[in-house]
């Protein structure tokens, strides 16, 4: 694809394509190759130390979707760097493409399955994670998928540095008592807790609407938000 002409692809009105043909070619987008996961994990340094914006506190945001979550984050903190991951770079494209146009630099753009994690991040790096309306799973036997169960925890808990937190919100109340459950269990600390994000006194950032909580709040369906930390 690195080949490929994007503007070339405008003639099969294959939008996807289109946005996949961008995505690649994008200085502000990345994807993991499952055979060589150091190669992202250098690029996103690189990245990062060419924009001169090297040590900067890492703020990652997973199953970013169309991440204008973290995309207004980064506009908001230029003293911090974003990373918004998802499987599906068509949904990254539209952020990719506003970071680039707003000339926002302190974000990038990853496709990669979260179960990889930790091929990516080395231990003790990240400063806080933001997990943002997941898929619920609702079904038992689809636990394992779910971002908040206690695998996906161990490798949250190794890369994010020892005052680091996760902050989740959701629409979905199973979701969200289950994953404080799982927080819970699993010893971590429970520093911000909502039942209804938006009616809270909890800061003007948590607030930035997701595309899927512009949706949810729309139908009168309350956020809700909690912070963990491991210490
Ligand atoms: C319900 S959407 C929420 C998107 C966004 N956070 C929002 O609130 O608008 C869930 C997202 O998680 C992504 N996703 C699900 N499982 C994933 C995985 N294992 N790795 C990476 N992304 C995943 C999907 O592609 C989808 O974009």
């Amino acid at each position: 694809v690195k080949a490929l002409d994007p503007r070339g692809l405008v003639i099969t009105r294959k939008r996807k394509k289109w946005k996949f043909a961008h995505f690649d070619v994008w200085p502000n987008c990345f994807e993991l190759n499952r055979q060589d996961p150091k190669n992202l994990k250098n690029n996103l340094s690189n990245y990062f130390e060419e924009q001169k914006l090297g040590d900067k506190p890492l703020v990652l945001e997973l199953a970013a979707g169309s991440a204008e979550f973290s995309l207004e984050l980064a506009r908001r903190h230029p003293d911090k760097n974003f990373v918004a991951i998802d499987i599906k770079s068509d949904r990254l494209y539209t952020s990719a493409k506003k970071a680039q146009e707003g000339d926002i630099k302190n974000i990038v753009f990853v496709r990669m399955n979260l179960i990889e994690l930790g091929e990516v991040f080395v231990d003790n790096s990240v400063d806080e994670i933001w997990i943002t309306f997941p898929d619920p799973h609702p079904k038992k036997r689809s636990a394992k998928h779910r971002l908040t169960n206690k695998s996906f925890l161990r490798q949250y808990r190794n890369i994010l540095k020892a005052k680091g937190e996760i902050k989740f919100k959701t629409d979905n109340t199973d979701l969200f008592n289950w994953s404080l459950e799982q927080f819970v269990a699993d010893n971590w600390q429970i520093h911000e807790l909502s039942f209804d994000l938006h009616e809270s006194d909890l800061p003007d950032d948590y607030k930035i609407k997701t595309a899927y909580e512009r949706k949810f709040t729309a139908k009168g369906i309350v956020t809700k938000f909690v912070a963990a930390s491991i210490n």
